[in-house]
């Protein structure tokens, strides 16, 4: 592939963990717990692909709404994988960035993130950023009332984009999101006005760098004109 043509930001909603366990006669929670070494993968893969910026969809603002017990484990395993994972960001030279409503997080979750996050700061071929307990709506209404506790009277985009959870992610290029369904669900709205849109029917656990290769190899054969002509 050319690297010009790489997508410089991809986000990928990782969707349909409960169908593959459900598929297997599996509880739910084996379906995250496979999806999480998914992740891992792809996280390794896309840094030695030369993605600068990758964007994982880890829990909504709208995922609270599940039973109790699948919400503790999801946080569980989210905090295993930055104990666990430390190491790999380190040795791939990845920084671990969360981002959403993390304030609304258990506290150990919390400073998880805070110490993967000190940890890998001065890391620069990657950076991976886990959305958890985010929303694409709730990180504008955010970012809009942290920008008039300031004083701010007036906007446009730049004043926005400054305000947002992390001002310096850019525009998201290309989005991925498998197990067949065609939706955006709140993830990176201000981030993906002219963000290209990839969907597979695999289920997230059964997704594969290989097929991570297609989607960025159909990327790059994609014309963007970003509402001009060409
Ligand atoms: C969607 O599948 C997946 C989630 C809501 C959680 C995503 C979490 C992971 C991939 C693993 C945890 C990540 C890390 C970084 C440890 P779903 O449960 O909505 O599946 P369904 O639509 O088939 O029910």
């Amino acid at each position: 592939m050319k690297r010009t043509n790489l997508p410089i930001h991809v986000g990928i909603i990782m969707d349909g963990n409960g169908r593959w366990a459900r598929k297997r006669g599996l509880p739910r929670i084996e379906g995250h717990r496979e999806g999480a070494k998914v992740t891992e993968r792809i996280v390794v893969a896309a840094k030695e692909m030369g993605i600068k910026y990758l964007s994982l969809y880890a829990f909504s603002t709208e995922n609270w709404r599940r039973p109790k017990e699948e919400v503790e484990f999801l946080f569980n395993l989210m905090y295993e994988y930055v104990k666990e994972k430390l190491q790999l960001f380190l040795e791939n030279d990845v920084k671990f960035r969360a981002m959403g409503r993390l304030w609304e997080l258990p506290d150990y979750l919390q400073e998880g993130f805070k110490l993967i996050e000190e940890k890998t700061a001065h890391c620069r071929s990657m950076t991976a950023v886990f959305a958890v307990n985010y929303g694409g709506k709730q990180e504008i209404i955010d970012a809009v009332n942290r920008a008039v506790a300031d004083g701010i009277k007036e906007f446009d985009e730049s004043t926005i984009r400054k305000y947002l959870y992390i001002p310096e992610l850019p525009d998201l290029d290309l989005l991925i999101r498998t197990s067949g369904e065609l939706r955006i669900s709140n993830f990176l709205l201000w981030q993906s006005a002219y963000t290209e849109l990839w969907f597979t029917e695999t289920l997230w656990p059964d997704f594969t760098v290989d097929e991570f290769r297609v989607a960025l190899e159909d990327f790059s054969r994609r014309e963007r004109r970003f509402g001009g002509i060409k």
